[in-house]
């Protein structure tokens, strides 16, 4: 007999990694996200959002776009560059305008020019963070143009996390869309003070989706996808129940004209279909009842939150349609295609 679920309550879930963009794309993109209760907003925009000023700024305009009777708290971060001002970020912490402080070493990824060359120069910062306990999210990517991109997040380790982990033992760090055994293994070394994001897309998709048989721009995200065995390595975090992995889908809105360009960009748009493929990943993996503290409770757990009070119910029946495609008044936004078909719908 078969007696796998067909239908599972899960606290409401949080996104603690996402794009939301500004303008035309943030309105389109916003009702997206509705089954999420709060999420991380990423602050790559440009101009970033560096200073408290600009986040509280943001934060209104995301709130000033939220559709009637969408219930969504947006937790803000600010972009780190070497000429941040310590005083400026505890501010923002204390008053409760930014949660976390996200790290982009410059030229990592889209929209991160402004990122950080000399590390010397956030040290401060980092060490006024510790001292308050406000959470650093890392692009854990090196960009050094002799290091091949399916390494950049080993060498990232070595080279970047290593030492900063080691000047400011007592900062709180989140690897952020972890992509490779490497992490994996490093973030269960580490008992203290370190967690990962895992994405959507990555516990689905491998290298070859992107390369093998044509190439295909909408898989194409940094950090890129690896090879299988660090995906099955993902997959392994995510399912185990282990505390220090959580939900970040790192979806990132592109217009097909921007992803589709002879340099397109990356990123993949996950929002509307995310939880439907988690819980597909989460049911293969016969690992069900872990889906709840990987979306909804370690995650709130590690920022010092409460998980959610509301519920979700998900229940697996024909399959689930979703668009190809969002449509914004800035062109057309692919949506992540999981290249199975998904049977969990979320009920409103
Ligand atoms: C993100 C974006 O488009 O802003 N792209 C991506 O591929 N993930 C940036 C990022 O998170 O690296
Ligand atoms: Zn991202």
């Amino acid at each position: 007999m078969d007696r796998s679920p067909t239908q599972i309550t899960l606290r409401r879930p949080d996104d603690w990694h996402l794009h939301l963009r500004d303008g035309a794309m943030l309105a389109a993109v916003l009702p997206h996200s509705a089954h999420f209760a709060r999420a991380i907003v990423m602050p790559n925009l440009v101009p970033p959002v560096v200073t408290a000023a600009q986040a509280a700024a943001y934060r209104d305009r995301i709130l000033a776009a939220l559709p009637a009777g969408q219930s969504f708290t947006p937790l803000m971060t600010l972009y780190l560059t070497e000429e941040t001002d310590p005083d400026d970020v505890v501010q923002a912490h204390t008053d409760g305008i930014a949660t976390a402080v996200k790290l982009y070493p410059a030229g990592a990824t889209t929209n991160s020019a402004s990122g950080v060359r000399d590390f010397d120069k956030v040290r401060i910062v980092l060490e006024r963070m510790a001292d308050i306990g406000m959470p650093l999210c890392v692009h854990g990517e090196v960009t050094d143009p002799d290091i091949d991109i399916f390494d950049r997040e080993a060498v990232f380790i070595d080279r970047v996390l290593k030492p900063i982990r080691k000047w400011v033992p007592d900062l709180r760090i989140v690897m952020e869309h972890v992509t490779t055994q490497d992490a994996v293994d490093y973030v269960r070394d580490t008992h203290k003070n370190l967690a990962a994001t895992i994405t959507t897309h990555h516990l689905i998709i491998n290298r070859n989706h992107i390369l093998a048989g044509g190439i295909r721009p909408h898989y194409y995200c940094l950090p890129v996808a690896k090879r299988e065995t660090h995906r099955i390595a993902l997959v392994q975090a995510a399912v185990s129940g282990d505390k220090r992995f959580f939900l970040g889908t790192d979806s990132a809105p592109h217009t097909d004209a921007n992803k589709l360009l002879p340099c397109g960009c990356a990123g993949c748009f996950s929002a509307p279909n995310t939880l439907s493929c988690l819980a597909e990943v989460f049911e293969a993996a016969g690992k069900l009842k872990e889906l709840e503290a990987f979306v909804s409770l370690n995650g709130p757990r590690f920022y010092g939150l409460e998980p959610n009070e509301d519920k979700i119910t998900l229940t697996k029946g024909d399959a689930v349609s979703y668009p190809g495609h969002i449509d914004t008044d800035v062109g057309p936004v692919t949506v992540f295609d999981p290249g199975f078909a998904l049977h969990w719908r979320v009920d409103a």
